[in-house]
């Protein structure tokens, strides 16, 4: 593969010992029998619709897919509603005083709702928003904690047919703006703020600021949250506190009866450009995506207790801590705070606390995780799980064995599972019951989904390194950028054929199989498990007053999996001093969000370019992963690479 990044994961394939499936595992779990590959392969559409027909639809499909590709109709014909799903049809059955929801805020608060008192409080919610005059099809965007009140705002949005937008609350004000515009969302739900840390994320003071300038808001719903010492601006008319909403409204409000293609949610992630795409998903297949692979990959019981550690605001938080364990009738546990708060310990004494058998977290959580040692996790009594899993950037094996051994106790099967925001649900996995796991290795393709590597040519390579593409539809898939028909046609499909799903990963096969993820072959960033684009980090940098041009690439790191590194030039005059890397970050913090704050900055009078003008990144990647120097010929001036080598291991 052309991709200079890729060689040095070939190590990862020397790793030959291999995980069989426990057999008392395997003896109770959902898929026991190998043969369920074969049967997907045969009719993926017939199997797909098989999970579609444990869903509770209002009106049947009268065809399961209508591919005109890229364009894809799944369940043709069919009408549903996903809170009716995920909530109506458990309340009405033996699960009515089955935990939904167990929360524990980071200040050790807790609240249990069954999901009889979830049916209640959507339904409620549900009301209050028709009243502030949200209906079918408007946007609402949601700014808040992870706390229960998010979710349900998400059922009552889809209860109602209304498009949520969720945006994480560790975005800026800048970003919940431009999204908030982008959608052109009616009404925002926020809190007065959220822990972390001990301190208190003022969400209403960042949403303030965001509020000045996003005219399609007609009224803003208020969480209280926070202990009530933070000042709140209650802007009359248009700011309204959830509870009081809450106390006149009726818990009851009938579904809306919403197409299966319709739309259930837009969700932004950064891409190749300067400007995060709105990813959108509709209710059928979407929630047929998710149901199926929650049961399957999470092999999910009545029984268990799950916990997903992601942020609601991401998709992980969508898919796994909502849409698909809700869907099942699962009891999810949620946490608002820090995993090392108040001490190190917080996950493990949670996973005891509450019995969790299910946890599913990211190999960037592991690998901090391991640096803080066993001792956190041994001073817990961990036998209740039976399940873990991992998600948003490739695990490397060390990282998975010391899940495997010190969290999971030798007896845990171990999901590493490959999708995006755009696929919706996992798409490569292994079924905890029957597959024999490679430590690094996300298995292989969940049935009925087909991936490829395909090298540059778009030829699909049978074994070895290249890209990965998705040959077939799946239900899950995004259906669209919002507002920006084009762009998905370009962005995704547009490669090799507008029938190939082109993920910007790349991957290798081996014999058995089996796929190795090796990262983003794009300038996408995954840093922490956070998608971050490098073209974003730049506009950003560049939006400083002082700076005349920055480049941004990944470095490798030991517990973020990537950091960034940035290359700035200033304009004339200006000196780069320690005070102005930290100003320059803090820049970053309050455009985008802290999470995109570059590691390093290094100002230089030159960055490296081609005789057209284009940076080159892959010599800028080169320095920041203190390799040798790749082929600078088409350099316009080749001494560039050599004065900022030699800076930049000065200056980090
Ligand atoms: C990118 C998608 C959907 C999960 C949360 C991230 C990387 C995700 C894995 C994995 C190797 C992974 C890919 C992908 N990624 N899971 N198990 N092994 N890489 O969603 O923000 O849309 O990012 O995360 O690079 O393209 P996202």
């Amino acid at each position: 593969m052309s991709d200079p990044r890729t060689a040095e994961f070939s190590d990862l394939l020397r790793e030959d010992r291999t995980f069989p499936p426990p057999d008392s595992f395997r003896a109770n779990a959902h898929v026991r029998d190998e043969r369920i590959y074969a049967e997907a392969e045969r009719d993926p559409e017939a199997f797909w619709a098989q999970f579609a027909s444990e869903l509770e639809w209002s009106t049947p499909w009268t065809q399961v897919l209508d591919w005109r590709p890229p364009h894809a109709k799944w369940f043709v014909g069919g009408t549903l509603n996903a809170s009716v799903n995920c909530v109506d049809r458990h309340a009405r059955s033996h699960r009515r005083n089955k935990a939904a929801i167990i929360w524990e805020g980071e200040p050790g608060d807790r609240r249990t709702l069954t999901y009889w008192d979830l049916y209640r409080e959507v339904q409620q919610f549900a009301n209050v928003l028709k009243k502030l005059g949200v209906s079918r099809g408007d946007r609402v965007a949601l700014y808040l904690p992870l706390i229960p009140e998010l979710a349900i705002a998400m059922l009552a949005c889809a209860r109602i047919g209304a498009v949520h937008s969720v945006v994480f609350g560790g975005f800026s004000s800048e970003s919940l703006r431009d999204r908030i515009n982008d959608a052109q969302a009616k009404l925002l739900v926020t809190a007065d703020g959220g822990y972390r840390r001990g301190q208190i994320v003022p969400l209403k003071q960042m949403a303030d600021e965001a509020l000045q300038d996003t005219p399609s808001i007609r009224n803003v719903i208020i969480v209280q949250r926070g202990d009530r010492s933070m000042p709140v601006h209650v802007q009359e008319g248009r700011d309204h506190w959830y509870h009081r909403l809450m106390q006149d409204a009726s818990p009851v409000c009938a579904p809306e009866a919403m197409d299966a293609e319709d739309m259930l949610y837009i969700l932004y992630t950064s891409g190749t450009t300067g400007k995060p795409k709105g990813i959108v998903h509709t209710t059928g297949g979407y929630l047929t995506g998710t149901y199926a692979t929650t049961k399957l990959v999470f092999d999910m019981k009545d029984e268990d207790v799950y916990w997903c550690t992601a942020d609601i605001g991401w998709v992980t938080g969508h898919s796994y801590v909502v849409y698909g364990p809700l869907a099942n009738g699962a009891t999810v546990l949620m946490y608002e705070g820090a995993p090392d708060w108040p001490q190190k310990d917080r996950f493990w004494s949670m996973i005891e606390k509450y019995g969790v058998t299910i946890f599913y977290t990211a190999p960037t959580a592991i690998r901090a995780f391991m640096r803080w040692g066993v001792d956190w996790p041994a001073k817990h009594d961990l036998s209740t799980l039976r399940l873990i899993g991992s998600v948003g950037e490739p695990i490397n094996p060390e990282a998975w064995v010391w899940y495997y051994r010190y969290i999971g106790g030798e007896r845990c099967p171990v999901v590493d599972t490959w999708w995006q925001t755009e696929t919706g649900a996992i798409m490569i996995s292994p079924l905890p019951g029957i597959t024999t796991t490679r430590p690094g290795s996300a298995s292989r393709p969940f049935p009925g989904i087909k991936a490829e590597i395909k090298n540059e040519r778009g030829e699909t390579v049978p074994s070895g390194g290249g890209l990965l593409a998705i040959t077939r539809p799946w239900p899950a898939m995004l259906r669209g950028i919002y507002g920006d028909p084009e762009r998905y046609v370009r962005q995704y499909w547009n490669r090799w054929g507008h029938d190939v799903y082109v993920t910007g990963d790349g991957a290798k096969l081996d014999a058995d199989g089996n796929f190795w993820l090796l990262g983003r072959v794009d300038d996408v960033l995954n840093v922490a498990g956070h998608r971050i684009g490098t073209m974003e980090v730049e506009s950003a940098l560049v939006d400083h007053p002082s700076v005349a041009e920055a480049a941004v690439v990944g470095k490798p790191h030991e517990i973020k999996g990537q950091a960034i590194a940035a290359f700035v030039t200033l304009k004339e005059g200006i000196f780069g001093t320690k005070a102005h890397v930290d100003e320059l970050r803090e820049h970053v913090a309050r455009k985008i969000g802290a999470i995109a704050k570059p590691d390093d900055i290094i100002f230089t009078a030159d960055l490296p370019k081609t005789r057209s003008g284009k940076i080159m990144r892959r010599l800028l990647r080169d320095i920041a992963e203190g390799k040798a120097i790749g082929d600078t010929t088409t350099l316009a001036d080749a001494s560039v690479m050599a004065k900022l080598k030699t800076q930049y291991e000065n200056e980090t």
